[in-house]
């Protein structure tokens, strides 16, 4: 399993103020709104095309350039973390559809012996997603992967084909990231930094804490 990383420098900047544990609740969500911004850019980037096209400017005609796809896009929102994520996501693709998924962990119940969470999902709202659409899933962290592997799940069962499946977080842990690949190896995975580990409870060290915590609280 392999994810690809995020690399304009300030996608490092705005990460590195969001592990900072000073960061408090409103510099941390409009962080996450930024960074989400920038790795809009960077699927654009890296993952998009573009066109030429003749454009009429007030003075003549000429060439421009423009991106295809982007309003063939889907992002889904994987509460609660991802919400200030995806409205920066938003900047870059304005046009986009929206899927929303409440997926959380049982903390209570632990990491079972394949270090995984038991996962519950209580919500799902996807639009329709064609064999066009490129879809973005955004969770600003992928721990264990329990979360994400039960949001694909959702997502493919749902019975769409999509041409193009990002999975997009700020912060990984390698279980999450081989869990993910293994489960679903068309997958593109997308994160601003692979951190080093777990810690017991599933927490990703260094990390940022609890994404959701210090963003709604
Ligand atoms: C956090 C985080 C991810 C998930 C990652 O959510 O936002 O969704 O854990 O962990 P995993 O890869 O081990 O599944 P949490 O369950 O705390 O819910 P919240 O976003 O509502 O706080």
């Amino acid at each position: 399993g392999d994810a690809s990383l995020v690399t304009h420098a300030l996608a490092k900047d705005e990460l590195s103020r969001l592990r900072e544990k000073d960061t408090e609740q409103v510099e941390f969500r409009k962080g996450l709104v930024r960074l989400g911004r920038l790795c809009g850019y960077e699927i654009i980037d890296g993952r998009m095309e573009t066109e030429y096209v003749e454009i009429e400017t007030p003075l003549t005609t000429t060439m421009g350039e423009r991106v295809t796809g982007l309003d063939d896009v889907v992002i889904v929102n994987v509460l609660r973390a991802a919400t200030p994520f995806v409205e920066g996501l938003l900047k870059a693709f304005p046009r986009a559809r929206q899927g929303v998924i409440s997926a959380s962990r049982d903390e209570s119940a632990g990491m079972d012996e394949d270090g995984e969470f038991p996962i519950s999902v209580d919500y799902v709202k996807l639009p329709d997603i064609g064999p066009d659409d490129t879809v973005i899933v955004a969770d600003p962290m992928l721990a264990t992967g329990s979360t994400m592997t039960a949001v694909l799940d959702h997502i493919t069962g749902a019975g769409g084909d999509p041409d193009h499946l990002v999975v997009l977080s700020a912060v990984a842990a390698p279980p999450g990231i081989v869990r993910v690949s293994e489960a679903f190896p068309d997958v593109d995975l997308l994160t601003v930094a692979i951190d080093d580990e777990l810690d017991e409870e599933g927490f990703i060290v260094p990390g940022l804490g609890d994404a959701g915590d210090r963003a709604f609280r």
